[in-house]
């Protein structure tokens, strides 16, 4: 695991669009794992810009949302789906039939856990997962005792998390009580991981995910199972870490981060 410590909450997030931008041209026909949260808006701002401005193409490449709510249609306005499409795939040009997320009003909810699974095998997994963390340290909806094997299926969300994602449906007693998320499993199969998390409130959950011993409780922290796992964080999220000083002086030094260093 290596973690970039950025000033500010647009600097981290342009940071992490460029590292995405970078593995897309690369691989036009990469597999990119997508994810939601008011974290990412920013991060979906600049890939839009890079578009418009930069002609990042999108056509070529095939995206997998983390997470969506049970029950709830496409439409709806709290949904992932319309996520996504408000903050990226209707500004992009991605192929609608590339861009997958969990089908949440499923009648057969572990069939399509299955299916999507297969869908992210079948196309060969995911070069690059895009990851937020929930203030109680869950990457995609995986609540706490999430074992570290789990795949894709349906989990039971937090009254913790419930309060945390009520803005965005006007009230807790409006937000779904289930979702669909990726397993831990899973996300750890990716080939690349990305995490982002910015703001004082993300502060301690950051350092017990990166520097914590790894527990079921805390989904965040099998991160540090994986080969290839870079966390993004801003001065705010980064005041617990014990290793600021090294992981800055990594950033500051190591060839691979000179092309982005500056901004
Ligand atoms: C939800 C999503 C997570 C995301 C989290 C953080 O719970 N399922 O994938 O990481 O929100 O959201 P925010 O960026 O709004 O803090």
């Amino acid at each position: 695991m290596e973690v970039i410590i950025r000033r500010d909450p647009a600097a981290a997030a342009l940071l992490v669009a460029r590292i995405i931008a970078k593995e897309l041209r690369a691989n036009p026909h990469m597999t990119l794992g997508l994810a939601t949260g008011r974290t990412m808006e920013a991060v979906y701002r600049h890939l839009v810009q890079m578009h418009r401005k930069e002609n990042l193409d999108f056509s070529l490449c095939r995206t997998f949302n983390l997470d969506e709510y049970v029950g709830l249609p496409r439409e709806h306005p709290g949904s992932y789906y319309r996520y996504m499409h408000e903050h990226l795939f209707k500004k992009v040009n991605i192929d609608p039939r590339n861009a997958h997320l969990p089908n949440g009003a499923a009648r057969n909810l572990d069939q399509e856990c299955e299916r999507y699974e297969q869908d992210i095998r079948r196309f060969g997994g995911i070069n690059l997962q895009l990851l937020g963390i929930g203030r109680a340290g869950h990457i995609g909806f995986n609540e706490p005792l999430s074992a570290l094997f789990s795949r894709t299926r349906v989990k039971a969300l937090t009254p913790t998390t419930i309060q945390q994602n009520a803005p965005l449906f006007g009230g807790p007693g409006q937000v779904p009580r289930r979702a669909i998320t990726m397993g831990v499993g899973t996300i750890l199969e990716a080939h690349r991981l990305l995490l982002l998390a910015t703001g004082s409130e993300k502060g301690e959950i950051i350092a017990k995910a990166v520097e914590g011993p790894i527990t079921s409780m805390i989904s965040a922290t099998a991160l540090q199972l994986h080969r290839r796992c870079t966390v993004v964080v801003d001065d705010a999220a980064a005041t617990h870490l014990q290793g600021a000083d090294y992981y800055r002086w990594v950033f500051a030094n190591e060839p691979e981060w000179a092309e982005f260093r500056k901004g």
